[in-house]
């Protein structure tokens, strides 16, 4: 690692100076710096900025980090490409590129052998053998510039990809990393034969895999590459390449569901549209529209089965914080066919009539009933529209839809309103005490914008660590989620690694990568301005500590009223008496 040009190189940017340059609206509040977050569309500014401790956070999006990170999520860079542009920018010169790891030369060979193939499939879609190919993609009514910008491509029978990679110089082991080819037992076998080939790109324009529809009839009618260290299918959107600076120019997002749809759209001038790889979306492809926009129009087929799949899809858009409208063509028709046929303004006709996913849900509920409603279909409608609203993390919305609700059912508002708040409850009943609980992320509740004690705390040691001695009694059931008892070790532990280090934080989220966002949030918390560290953290921990008694002590409670009077085992009682014990100081 370069730890001392890296270290030279915060020296001499100040992060202010540099979020500036893409984030001209950056302003002084406070000690800190705010602006809108350059990394998801808001109207109030959650983006904050510390030029003393080189940090940046967004309490919207919850992402966060130092230089390195901002330059890396804003240009999409590796963290190399970055190190470099930064270098240049302070004048620190740079040891050269350090030879490659293993992991590194296979992705690097990896990239090279993806970028060969696809210039090889569309090779052969251009010679004689892809007379009969280039003959179907006119009959898709697809151009010769469209052909050109989507670099289609063509398969061969077997044993051509493979003759004419060894010929370029590659083994059948890159063939196999590539996804190009799968080891059967009668030999090595290409993946992909006499398929019409769609390259696949990730936002950066790198090649990751491939589609291959067969030309004509046939099954499997399209095979997508197997995931490789390159690709994984769940967190790639077909064309967003191409559509994510659309996108965030026209501030919306198409979902659609096939390769065709996405080439067929963007030929007709809709460009701002892409679609999953034929799986169903996923919490991964949430996350890499909001990079884009928050608004989102999911495009759907209007069978049965389509209209499941777009309300789980919008359910899970909905849940990443963006705000989803669904919409389906008329006359059975594909987006591509549709376009075609009526054209782009038409097309984006439907788009602006799209409906909100409440309406949606609303009326698909009341399709499945005969009108007029019963009071029992009331309550059954009602339930199933709460559980939706449940999942939408913006207030404002919720109240909207709760209104939506009551008179769409003609059903007093406070009832519906009552019966959210029944379901509320039940679900964050129902997480906090899953078992299932994932240890390894801090679930932000949007709704909760207040620091918690814990949180408090966390922040407080960060900037005094030589007063964690004042939290020793501190214990994991003292802590409400695990990922933030994961936190408090890491700064404990990190401190006493380097007690003298002035950059506890980012040393803190190094040795503990997947909370590198919460870590930062901490460290960018406001203080209170009489802020005491002796006396506010001993505080917060004895708070927490009296909180986390408390919590076992109703658990254990509990547990004593399930055996019955008289049958409470005695290792049982004693850890009651114990807690009670403990807790006797916090009584006054
Ligand atoms: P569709 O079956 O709707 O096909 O699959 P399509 O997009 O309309 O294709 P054309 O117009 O007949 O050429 C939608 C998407 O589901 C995935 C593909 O990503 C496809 O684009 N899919 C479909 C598969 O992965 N495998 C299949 O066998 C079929
Ligand atoms: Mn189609």
């Amino acid at each position: 690692m370069q730890t001392d040009a890296i270290e030279q190189i915060k020296d001499k940017i100040d992060i202010v100076e540099l979020v500036r340059q893409y984030v001209p609206g950056l302003k002084r509040a406070g000690k800190l710096y705010k602006a809108c977050c350059p990394f998801h569309h808001e109207k109030t500014p959650s983006f904050t900025c510390s030029s003393e401790k080189g940090l940046y956070y967004c309490f919207g999006c919850q992402e966060g980090g130092n230089i390195f990170n901002f330059v890396m999520k804003m240009e999409n860079l590796t963290f190399r490409e970055a190190l470099e542009k930064l270098a240049a920018m302070a004048g620190v010169e740079l040891e050269p590129a350090k030879l490659l790891s293993a992991e590194e030369q296979r992705r690097a060979t990896t990239r090279k052998v993806l970028d060969w193939a696809r210039a090889y499939y569309h090779k052969n879609l251009l010679s004689r053998a892809g007379d009969h190919a280039r003959t179907y993609v006119k009959s898709r009514n697809l151009t010769k510039e469209t052909c050109e910008q989507f670099e289609l491509g063509l398969s061969l029978g077997p044993g051509a990809l493979v003759q004419a990679a060894k010929q370029a110089g590659y083994t059948e082991e890159n063939l196999k990393d590539a996804g190009l080819c799968v080891q059967t037992e009668r030999g090595l076998r290409e993946y992909f034969r006499n398929r019409l080939m769609f390259p696949i790109w990730n936002p950066r324009g790198e090649t990751v895999g491939f589609g291959g529809r067969i030309l004509g009839e046939g099954e499997p009618k399209y095979l997508n590459s197997p995931e490789t260290i390159l690709f994984t299918k769940s967190h790639v959107l077909y064309g967003l390449n191409f559509a994510g600076p659309v996108i965030r120019k026209v501030d919306r997002a198409v979902l659609l569901e096939g390769y065709m749809d996405v080439i067929g759209c963007h030929q007709a001038g809709v460009a701002y549209t892409v679609a999953p790889l034929g799986t169903s979306l996923t919490e991964e492809h949430a996350k890499l529209l909001k990079r884009y926009t928050q608004n989102v129009v999911v495009l759907f087929d209007p069978d049965e089965a389509g209209l499941k799949a777009a309300l789980r899809g919008a359910l899970i858009l909905t849940q990443a914080g963006l705000f989803v409208k669904v919409a389906s063509l008329p006359d059975g028709l594909d987006p591509d066919e549709y376009i075609a046929k009526y054209g782009k303004e038409s097309f984006e006709n439907i788009l602006n009539h799209a409906q909100e996913l409440i309406a949606f849900a609303t009326a698909r509920q009341l399709a499945r009933h005969t009108a007029p409603l019963s009071a029992q279909a009331k309550t059954n409608i009602v339930t199933e529209l709460t559980q939706i609203i449940a999942q939408q993390p913006d207030g404002i919305v919720r109240r909207e839809w709760v209104k939506y609700v009551a008179e769409a059912l003609n059903i007093d508002e406070p009832l519906v309103q009552q019966r959210l708040a029944q379901t509320l409850r039940a679900n964050t009943q129902s997480t906090r005490f899953a078992p299932a609980h994932k240890p390894g992320v801090v679930r932000a509740d949007p709704t909760v914008s207040l620091p918690s004690a814990e949180e408090d705390l966390l922040a407080w040691i960060l900037k005094s660590p030589q007063h964690t001695v004042l939290c020793a009694q501190l214990s994991a059931q003292d802590f409400s989620s695990p990922a933030l008892w994961e936190i408090f070790q890491a700064i404990v532990k990190t401190h006493m690694q380097y007690p003298q280090a002035d950059n506890l934080t980012e040393q803190t989220a190094q040795a503990l990568p997947a909370q590198r966002n919460e870590i930062v949030k901490l460290a960018l918390l406001p203080t209170p301005d009489d802020f005491d560290p002796a006396r506010d953290i001993a505080a917060c921990a004895a708070k927490l500590e009296q909180t986390g008694l408390q919590r076992q002590l109703q658990k254990l409670t509990q547990q004593m009223k399930s055996y019955g009077t008289g049958n409470v085992p005695p290792d049982v009682f004693q850890t009651y008496m114990q807690l009670q014990q403990k807790l006797k100081k916090y009584r006054g």
